[in-house]
């Protein structure tokens, strides 16, 4: 079993090195063409004239490829093992190299939007990997200026190396900005904020051209302001497409997700208001878990929310969408428990088919694991003398795989068990979410994920404080009834006061 694993890693290992090189020859052909619209000879004569540059350009390129590689081999190896992250990175390269150079070749050199390659590595990867990229695609962009601009057309060293200044400064100091950005107001808002330091840089590296000609001088600095700002705009336009072909979770995306006028959670909002309650809690509760172990909260909260869609389906079999007729009870439990199980599945399919993240799809399969559906299974102990697979009552699984889906799993029971308690004094809700971790733990639910006791612990203090504050002890209002001239002529409660 352990050498099949291993067998299937080194495979796919394989077939990404493949992928990798076939994405490195792809990124060359792409800049040999920047070189060539740049010369006037033909395209094969070129090859022959400038044959060392070629070379040149060949090593330099390779050599940075190679030293990407190397960075997530040591890294983030798990970043290389699967092929649709290699070609995310090397279409983030390449589309980010050519419209810098498209924007430099028709517009201006100084416009060109630096900054936009780090920003999209930034939402799309992290922060970390962002910082790096942004190195090598710098110096990439170095290359093909020296290559392909500069000597061609005789511009200035001083602008060469700006470029390369630019887009050190740009680069990183867009992942720095943008870091904390959480709306698209916000990212554009990055990009004006760019607009200075990166405008400072020029404005430092081109004294030399105030002598000659201050036109010139004051133009290069505002076509760097622009420059920022269509990094800004720019990313922002092409994240939804990178979101959207390489199935990558930004925050921007969990927050449309998360927006209740998202079709799926409309739905359920109208079909299923119960379960749309439920939800809306069990996403309170794993946010703010997630918060407390260092998970991604955004993500806790967007599967948390989309947990129970597999309910749409049947909404009026389950209970918190149930006003008065119980159609389970109708049914064998068999019957009953197989509607029940399937709600986690049904969901898995549902957001498959809506095209929402695989990360959301999975949790909502995963978040009843295998545990069995006791309601139904005691009532098939009772109705058959004890003759009842529990196997046929309980959840198909998997298991949690993640921490965020061991979250929503303790969440989502210890919000349906506590809704359920007469008291909800803190003991009595410390006693419940306390059952409902342990019970998890001794069926085997964590046993495929890294969530440790700590976590759990912090977890289970985390839902005790929510939770005591969501069922707070409220006082009952006093009945005082006022007559026409504003004067009380009923009052059962007047010593207590509202909370
Ligand atoms: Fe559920
Ligand atoms: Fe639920």
């Amino acid at each position: 079993m352990k050498r099949d694993t291993e067998t299937r890693v080194k495979r796919r290992m394989a077939m990404s090195v493949c992928v990798y090189v076939l994405c490195f020859l792809f990124l060359l052909a792409v800049i040999f063409v920047m070189l060539i619209v740049n010369d006037p000879s033909a395209w094969t004569q070129y090859f022959i004239d400038h044959i060392s540059e070629v070379l040149l350009v060949t090593v330099s390129v390779f050599f940075l490829v190679v030293i990407i590689f190397f960075y997530f081999f040591f890294e983030d190896r798990e970043m290389l093992v699967k092929t649709r992250n290699t070609l995310l990175i090397f279409s983030l390269l390449i589309v980010s190299t050519i419209i810098c150079y498209l924007f430099g070749r028709f517009i201006n050199n100084y416009t060109r939007p630096f900054a936009l390659f780090a920003l999209l590595t930034l939402f799309l990867l992290n922060r970390r990997h962002a910082i790096f990229l942004n190195f090598i695609f710098t110096f990439l962009i170095f290359v093909i200026d020296v290559y392909t601009n500069a000597y061609d057309t005789g511009r200035l060293v001083e602008e060469v190396y700006s470029t390369l200044m630019l887009g050190f400064v740009s680069g990183t100091l867009a992942v720095f900005f943008a870091g904390s950005v959480k709306t698209r107001a916000g990212l554009i808002f990055t990009g004006v904020i760019l607009a200075l330091p990166t405008s400072l840089v020029v404005a430092l590296l081109n004294l030399s051209v105030i002598q000659s000609d201050w036109g010139l001088y004051l133009a290069n600095i505002g076509y760097r302001m622009l420059g920022s700002i269509i990094s800004a705009v720019l990313a922002l336009a092409l994240m939804p497409i990178f979101e959207v072909v390489f199935n990558r979770l930004t925050l921007f995306r969990l927050r449309e997700l998360t927006s209740t006028n998202a079709p799926l959670l409309a739905r359920l909002k109208t079909d299923a208001p119960g379960t749309f309650n439920h939800s809306l809690i069990v996403a309170q509760l794993s946010e703010a878990c997630a918060v407390a172990i260092g998970e991604n909260a955004e993500l806790a909260r967007a599967a948390a929310y989309y947990h129970d869609v597999g309910k749409l389906k049947q909404p009026d079999c389950f209970t918190e969408n149930q006003t008065g007729y119980n159609l389970p009870n109708a049914l064998t439990p068999e019957l009953s428990a197989d509607i029940i199980r399937s709600h986690a599945k049904d969901g898995y399919d549902l957001l498959q088919a809506n095209h929402l993240p695989k990360q959301i799809a999975d949790v909502a399969l995963q978040h009843h694991g295998t545990l069995p559906i006791k309601f139904f299974y005691e009532k098939a102990l009772r109705i058959s003398g004890g003759d009842a697979n529990i196997r046929d009552y309980s959840y198909f699984g998997p298991t949690p795989q993640t921490r965020i889906a061991a979250i929503v799993m303790i969440a989502d029971g210890a919000e349906a068990a506590t809704r359920a308690l007469p008291d909800h004094s803190p003991d009595k809700v410390e006693k419940t979410v306390r059952s409902i971790i342990e019970e998890r733990m001794d069926l085997g639910q964590f046993a495929d994920c890294d969530i440790t006791m700590r976590d759990l612990t912090t977890i289970k203090q985390t839902l005790v404080d929510a939770l005591s504050s969501v069922h707070h002890h409220r006082v009952e209002y006093p009945s005082i009834r006022f007559n026409r001239g504003g004067e009380s002529v009923q009052e059962e409660k007047d010593d207590e006061t509202h909370d």
